[in-house]
């Protein structure tokens, strides 16, 4: 019986018992945080904010990244590669994440006061609040589902997405990932510095909105004869429309019988702040570091139907959709979809 079902099947009044006990416990280890607290969020605001202008690094790396770290600390999903990155990764500071979110890190392992951050969801019933997790969950396992029977694996985007290096060591999938110049050079220096091995990847910078992602990829050594996974995971939201089509129909050239094209979608509403404030705001600190979210697709009426019709224009056919929140009485706001070549 999972841990959660037993705290379910306990009387209400008790479940309130335990959780007044720890907060009563968390609160003066909360206390004894606030001075390094303040510390870390002027170094984290620093590195994040000052550190990768300054660099010219992707901000929305950056938070997908911060995520990442967030969930190994709160068991949600474990990623020793992305702590030992961020650890040496001059826009983020390990000790700014640990000193902000110790508190609730320390209270969660020692006597089981868990918040949103260490909840994982059942399926169907994603919130806004618990997409950014999820969605790196499913993405980890469409990776897992497809490592083994494809030749190349491409991840346009991939920022600091540290999975190909996690699933792929030793394997004899050829890995390519692309993302713009500085924050793919910022990237494979930190691989350096941090001791994570990574000379089977091959690294093609490159900015979808003025080069030719294809003649780079085919340059770099991609086979156009092999079975590709393509993911594309969290990056259309960033682009122009014409940007976006143009690269899934470039992609599903590239595609031979069996290649995989799998990626996200946010609907139009959830870009516009209509269906959330909070999530405006993080859209609008993001576009505020240069990353506007542009593209979205109309999900008001089908959603499903909508994201095929799109990926039909594109040349492609849709072969497996998972709508965030599909339980639950909300807008559609988010959905991955696996693809192949029409
Ligand atoms: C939200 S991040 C996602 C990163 C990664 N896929 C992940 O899940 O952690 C969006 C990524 O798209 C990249 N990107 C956005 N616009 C781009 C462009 N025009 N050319 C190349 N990369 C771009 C950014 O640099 C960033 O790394």
């Amino acid at each position: 019986m999972t841990d959660k079902n037993t705290k379910k099947q306990l009387p209400g009044i008790l479940r309130f018992l335990i959780r007044l006990f720890q907060i009563i416990l968390y609160i003066p280890i909360q206390i004894i945080f606030i001075p390094f607290a303040i510390i870390g969020l002027i170094v984290g605001i620093y590195k994040e904010m000052g550190k990768s202008k300054k660099l010219g690094v992707s901000f929305s790396a950056i938070k997908a990244l911060q995520y990442r770290w967030i969930m190994h600390y709160f068991n949600t999903r474990p990623d020793h590669l992305s702590v030992a990155f961020t650890k040496k990764f001059p826009c983020e500071s390990h000790f700014g994440l640990w000193s902000t979110m110790g508190a609730l890190i320390i209270s969660q392992r020692l006597f089981g006061f868990t918040t949103r951050l260490g909840k994982l969801v059942e399926p169907g019933e994603e919130t806004l609040d618990s997409t950014a997790g999820i969605r790196v969950l499913m993405f980890d396992k469409i990776m897992e589902k497809y490592v083994d029977e494809m030749e190349q694996i491409v991840l346009p985007g991939a920022g600091f997405d540290l999975i190909a290096l996690q699933l792929t060591k030793g394997g004899k999938v050829k890995v390519f990932e692309l993302d713009q110049v500085n924050t793919l050079n910022v990237k494979v220096e930190t691989l350096k510095k941090a001791g994570i091995k990574h000379d089977w990847v091959t690294y093609i910078p490159v900015d979808y909105a003025n080069e030719s992602w294809v003649d780079k990829l085919l340059e770099a050594g991609f086979d156009k004869t092999k079975k590709t996974l393509f993911l594309w995971q969290s990056v259309s939201l960033y682009l122009e429309a014409d940007i976006v089509k143009e690269a899934l129909r470039k992609m599903a050239d590239l595609c031979v019988d069996g290649s995989i094209i799998a990626q996200d979608f946010y609907s139009k509403a959830f870009l516009s702040g209509e269906i959330s404030k909070l999530a405006k705001r993080n859209m609008s600190m993001i576009a505020r570091m240069g990353e506007p979210s542009t593209f979205g697709i109309d999900m008001s009426d089908d959603p499903k139907a909508a994201v095929e019709s799109f990926l039909k224009e594109c040349g492609l056919k849709m072969t497996e959709y998972i709508q965030f929140g599909e339980k639950l009485d909300i807008e559609p706001f988010y959905c991955i979809v696996e693809a192949e070549k029409l």
